[in-house]
């Protein structure tokens, strides 16, 4: 009796209501899915905790949704209004139901609340032998330091795998967002405050990081790039990144110099050795990363020839100024940095 009742109003769906709730089941999570940032392949315990407690939400919210829905369509079609019916009884309030229905919800919140305080945990707890890193968020690109080992380095964060990470997490201007989805967050960094967090990379491979917090016009230009690898790579790289550039003392890279000191280039940028200008990125390996300019461009010596031509081509609002350089200026410059490993 019912199932025939059923069918019989389901038959009654409407192309666009039928089209709407493909569009709902399907459309919705492949998008989801297919986004770059989707934080589905934890890369961390801290990122699988918070994944689990995702689920977790989800499941409980999925049943409860198919629960109601089902509810809610058998009494549209079991009591709807037929012709000729009177009017049915009128009634107000049901103490024993609104009390249950209460309290059900009352518990799954503390179900969800007791996994949230145990996935937040995970991420401010500190393990003894945290590697120190500490992230300042600038508008727009990151500095990342390393004060136990003396590096400095900008929208490249490099890690061993395996070893838990003590960020501390400041900003030099307004509020940003550091966000690796992949090895779980996120957190904010503050204007003269600092904010502590913890992940353990557990696999080697690069991942794609973004401030994810609305920070001006370049907002979207402020991505970082993590590369997790051994510990003997790391030291490795660590190494590498203590020693002084050798590029400054070659005598090919004098023109580069000069219209380095002409530009006033170090009031803003460090060089070890050249200068220590602190409101753009350190550049004393700038040749090393990957991404030019928090991301807008990958770095290679036609990159930074473009960008160095004329910056805010490809960053409008971004504070490296237009210094004018001519093609041939550029080319030196960039020849230069490209040599800063
Ligand atoms: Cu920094 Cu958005």
């Amino acid at each position: 009796m019912i199932w025939r009742k059923l069918a019989r109003g389901l038959g009654r769906f409407t192309l666009p209501a039928a089209s709407a709730a493909m569009a709902i089941i399907v459309v919705v999570p492949t998008a989801a899915w297919a986004a770059p940032f989707w934080p589905v392949s934890p890369a961390s315990p801290q990122a699988r905790s918070q994944v689990t407690l995702f689920w977790i939400v989800i499941a409980i919210a999925f049943v409860f949704l198919f629960v109601v829905l089902g509810v809610l369509v058998y009494v549209m079609l079991r009591f709807r209004a037929r012709p000729g019916q009177p009017e049915p009884r009128q009634i107000y309030g049901n103490q024993r139901l609104e009390l249950w229905w209460t309290a059900i919800p009352m518990g799954i919140l503390v179900v969800i609340f007791g996994f949230t305080v145990r996935a937040v945990t995970d991420e401010t707890a500190i393990a003894a032998d945290a590697l120190p890193v500490a992230v300042v968020g600038h508008q727009w690109w990151w500095e990342f330091r390393y004060p136990t080992l003396g590096v400095t380095t900008a929208n490249e964060l490099q890690l061993p795998v395996g070893r838990a990470v003590h960020f501390t997490l400041e900003s030099a201007d307004v509020i940003h967002t550091f966000w690796f989805p992949e090895l779980g967050g996120k957190e904010q960094t503050i204007p003269g405050t600092s904010n502590v967090w913890t992940f353990t990379p557990e696999r080697a491979g690069e991942f794609e990081g973004a401030c994810s917090e609305y920070c001006g016009v370049q907002h979207a230009w402020m991505r970082m790039r993590l590369i997790v690898q051994t510990p003997q790579d790391f030291d490795a790289w660590v190494e590498q990144q203590r020693r002084p550039p050798q590029a400054i003392g070659l005598p090919e890279h004098q023109e580069a110099l000069r219209l380095w000191s002409a530009n006033a280039c170090g009031q803003c940028h460090t060089i070890a050795g050249l200068s220590s200008g602190i409101v753009g990125p350190d550049l004393t390996h700038a040749g090393s990363r990957g991404i030019l300019a928090g991301g807008v461009l990958k770095n290679d010596p036609d990159n930074m020839t473009r960008w160095l031509r004329d910056p805010q081509r490809f960053k409008p609002g971004s504070y490296m100024p237009n210094l004018h350089l001519d093609d041939q200026q550029a080319i030196a410059l960039a020849r230069f940095l490209e040599d800063l490993k």
